[in-house]
This record gives structure tokens, sequence and C-alpha cells, in this order.
């Protein structure tokens, strides 16, 4: 079981797991009923009105070779619990779970480092669960509750946790070797083409593979080009 550490409103939940990494154990989760000033990926804004599901889970692992796959896997995770709920939902890389190509949960992965080295990761995981309508933010969202899928916040986050540490306990123990069939179940646009947003650059190719690694392998006019960051379209 993870410790939970339950507030009803901070800045955000990755801002308080990094400043208390030192003294939260490995596995402590963070969660607020809101967040006054949530961020996503890209220094991008994460609105965080109630009714969202907001936490980080905080990990002290013993290697970084796997950071990627961690915050992947728990893209895995959230993907799966919201199918259980009956949403259609599926993967865009790198963790994005999107339901009709609407984003429904984003994750902010962000390393706390102590005397200039690795100490933890935080995972910051926001669910669109039950707030009525979203701010338009330019990128197509939706809600578990437009979607007409009624899920309760907490047995939600029960069941994500649940999937991740049964996922972390499996990679821990028998190595990441099948952690590109697991995500690859969840990822409908290999073959298709894709846009990444990389560094400034937009670059159009046919999404050809997700690696061991969780790199997005990419086929491009001039060969095959492997990404570790950016932002994907199809
Ligand atoms: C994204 O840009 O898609 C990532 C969004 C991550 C939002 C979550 S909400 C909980 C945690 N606290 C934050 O400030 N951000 C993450």
């Amino acid at each position: 079981m993870n410790p939970v550490l339950h507030f009803p409103v901070l800045n955000s939940t990755n801002a308080y797991a990094k400043t208390h990494a030192q003294e939260l154990a490995d596995g402590t989760v963070v969660c607020a009923d809101e967040q006054t000033a949530g961020r996503g990926r890209f220094d991008r804004v994460w609105v965080s009105q109630l009714g969202g599901l907001y936490f980080s889970l905080l990990l002290k692992p013993q290697q970084t070779a796997y950071l990627q796959n961690l915050t992947q896997l728990m893209a895995v995770s959230v993907c799966q619990a919201v199918r259980e709920l009956g949403a259609d939902a599926h993967l865009k890389w790198p963790n994005d779970v999107l339901v009709n190509e609407q984003k429904i949960c984003g994750i902010l992965s962000e390393a706390v480092l102590k005397q200039n080295r690795f100490y933890a990761l935080v995972l910051g995981v926001g669910i669109n669960v039950n707030q009525n309508s979203l701010p338009d933010v330019g990128r197509p969202a939706a809600t578990l509750k437009n979607l007409g899928i009624p899920a309760d916040k907490s047995a939600l986050l029960n069941r994500v946790l649940t999937l991740f540490n049964a996922r972390l306990q499996n990679a821990l123990t028998q190595g990441f070797a099948a952690f590109a069939a697991d995500y690859k179940n969840w990822f409908p646009y290999l073959g298709k083409t894709v846009s990444i947003t990389n560094g400034g650059q937009k670059l159009f190719g046919v999404a050809e593979n997700i690696s061991s690694a969780g790199t997005l392998v990419v086929k491009m006019p001039e060969g095959l080009r492997e990404f570790s960051i950016g932002d994907m379209n199809a």
C-alpha cells in the first residue's frame, strides 16, 4: 500500500512532493482536490479545478536507466484503469491518455536532485474525472463525466496505483523486456502518419515502433529517427 497524503488544496502536488522528497518514503502519494499552480509538460499550465484527480507518486528507484519507462508504465496503468470504467482510452506517445482523440490524462515526471545527483522521481498525474467543463487550452480535452462515465476518484486512484505497482514489481523482478509490448497494446498509432514537435520543429513521418526504452521510432524520408522527447500528434 502506498502512503497517501491528501490535501484539499495545494499549489502543485509535484512541487510538494519535490520539496518534501527527503522526508517522504518511497511510494508516497501526494494528492490534492485542487491545485492553484498545476503544471504540465513544456512549462504549460495544468488547470486543476475541483472534480479532477491530481496526484504525484514519489519514487526512489535504485537506478536511473528506466525513468522514462516508469513514466510510461504509469500512463499504461491509467489507460487500463479508465478502460475498465468503460472509456475507449488509448495512449498518445509519450504519456498522454486520450479518449476519442481528446485528452483525459497527462503526466509530468520530474527528477529530484540531491547534491547534483539523481535522488527521486516524481510522477505527477492529472486525470479529468468529474469536472463539469474544462477551460479551452487550445487542445482537445474531455472529462470522464463529459463522456458519460461516472467515476469515483478515490477508487480510480487505488486502481491506478494497484496496476502501476504490479507492473513495477514485474519489471523490477523480470526486467523491462515486456515494456514495449505492454505499451504497444494501448498505442494505436503504429503504421500511421504522425507529426512530432521537437525543439521547435514540426516533423512528419510514419510511427514505426516503440522501443524498449520507450522512445518513438519514426520513418522519415531520410530514414528512421528515434525520439525520446517531444509532442506527437496524428
Ligand atoms: C501534461 O502536460 O500533459 C502533464 C500534466 C500533469 C498534471 C499533473 S496534476 C498533478 C501533478 N501536479 C502538477 O502540477 N502537475 C501534475
